[in-house]
């Protein structure tokens, strides 16, 4: 299935109940909740009392990509605040496998990252341990990027490497995604789809409106 899932980095912050609720009406199936350390990359984004005041809000499936080294110190937290996929860095964990296995025994969906210049191949060895394998298609850390055209082929390499092993696994991408280039990333395999800016400039009802008929035509 095809999911557009709005990051809420892009959002107005004073509003983010009334955004989230305009998102959720128009059609978004998931909500990406960017957390960012200021380590793992440059800028701080939201904590865990965001997560867990938004789960009171709405019922809306939580996309928590945790931009945050060593995150398996953070997993449980952030689990019990109410996220339902919590996606790692492969680049930040100190032990890969035990980070993801420490998220699904919390009963939450497992998802792993890998940045531009991180081979797809090195992903491959967890594949049939995780639900999402997230292809980064600009460099984490902010939004309002431009997508990185290289990232189409790492998009089709990582759906055939899914493929090929037979695994049910959602590729999901996220960074400088437009209505332009949407079709573009469906086409090489990813069906989970991450947007910020293209969400929450200008009409927000009707970004999601338009991106979530492109995504499931
Ligand atoms: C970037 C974040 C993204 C960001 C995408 O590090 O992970 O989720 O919000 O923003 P846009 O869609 O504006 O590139
Ligand atoms: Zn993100």
């Amino acid at each position: 299935m095809n999911i557009l899932s709005p990051s809420i980095l892009a959002a107005d912050c004073a509003r983010l109940g009334e955004q989230i609720d305009l998102v959720r009406r128009a059609g978004a199936g998931y909500l990406h909740i960017d957390i960012m350390d200021g380590m793992f990359v440059p800028a701080i984004s939201f904590g865990m009392c965001v997560v867990s005041s938004l789960r009171k809000a709405t019922d809306m499936v939580f996309d928590v990509h945790l931009m945050v080294e060593d995150p398996i110190r953070y997993v449980d937290e952030f689990a019990a605040g109410g996220a339902d996929i919590i996606t790692v860095h492969l680049e930040a964990c100190r032990d890969v496998g035990q980070t993801l296995d420490r998220i699904r025994s919390l009963g939450k969906r497992v998802g792993l990252s890998i940045k531009p210049a991180t081979p797809v191949s090195e992903a491959a060895p967890y594949l049939d341990r995780i639900d999402m394998l997230l292809v980064m298609t600009v460099e984490p850390g902010f939004g309002g990027q431009k997508y990185i055209r290289a990232s189409t082929g790492r998009i089709r390499e990582a759906r055939r490497l899914i493929e090929d092993r037979g695994l049910d696994v959602d590729v999901e991408v996220d960074g400088g995604i437009t209505k332009d280039n949407l079709r573009e990333v469906l086409e090489a395999g990813a069906n989970v789809i991450v947007a910020g800016s293209a969400v929450f400039s200008g009409d927000i009802s009707q970004n999601v409106q338009r991106m979530t008929e492109l995504i499931q035509s």
